[in-house]
């Protein structure tokens, strides 16, 4: 039996493109470029690290990868960087986010995040976000020191709420991180708002769904 529901945060709580609001008209067909480019190497340098035994924690990840896809695409900026950086710290959550958790709340179900995220960048955007009163708890990778999809990551959701991994729903819009989870025991459920192709890894989600609003149907009945 599903005790709790434990998401992933960036882009599936929260809308990753949030972060180039009001840079739309200024950068062009370059702030899609940029927003494809920062989180492309802002996964690879959490990989990079974990599997050098390098941590360091995401915030400072954010801030490399952006400073590496401003440079690539010939933008580099202070004011823009500070801007972007600011705007990252407070990503709007995807519209239907509320409401999900207010019905997964009302049906029993304990919801929590575990995310790369350190604490206070995670802090900072479930206040901005008005999601402080639908979460029981925000896990940050911080407090095992490595990055998804290490194991030990995914272990710390089950210590945290004291759930065998049979009895978390893990939520992740991310293909690696769902695998991750998946390999772990959780059982997962992947968002996957642009129709990408199943990922080729050898352990994977019970359901896809084109965004949240199906959720606690499946869970719920
Ligand atoms: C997170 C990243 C992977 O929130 O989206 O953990």
């Amino acid at each position: 039996m599903i005790g709790a529901v434990v998401f992933d945060a960036y882009g599936t709580l929260f809308d990753l493109a949030s972060a180039l609001r009001g840079e739309e008209q200024a950068l062009g067909e370059r702030g899609r470029q940029l927003g494809e480019l920062w989180r492309r190497k802002q996964l690879e340098y959490t990989w990079v690290r974990s599997l050098a035994g390098q941590h360091a924690d995401f915030w400072r990840v954010t801030g490399d990868s952006l400073d590496y896809a401003l440079e690539a695409l010939g933008l580099a900026d202070a004011a823009l960087r500070d801007r972007l950086l600011a705007a990252y710290r407070t990503l709007r959550p995807y519209p239907e986010v509320a409401g999900v958790l207010a019905a997964l709340k009302a049906g029993g179900l304990r919801r929590a995040i575990l995310s790369n995220g350190e604490p206070g960048m995670l802090q900072a955007a479930v206040e901005a976000g008005g999601l402080g009163g639908l979460l029981d708890a925000v896990l940050s990778v911080e407090a095992v020191g490595i990055f998804k999809p290490a194991p030990a990551v995914y272990a710390l959701a089950c210590r945290e709420l004291g759930l065998g991994p049979e009895a978390i729903a893990f939520v992740s819009a991310n293909g690696w991180d769902g695998y991750g989870a998946a390999a772990f025991g959780f059982r997962v459920f992947r968002v996957d708002r642009a129709g990408m192709p199943a990922e080729r890894l050898p352990a994977g989600p019970e359901a896809v769904m084109p965004d949240l609003r199906p959720l606690p149907g499946l869970l719920l009945g």
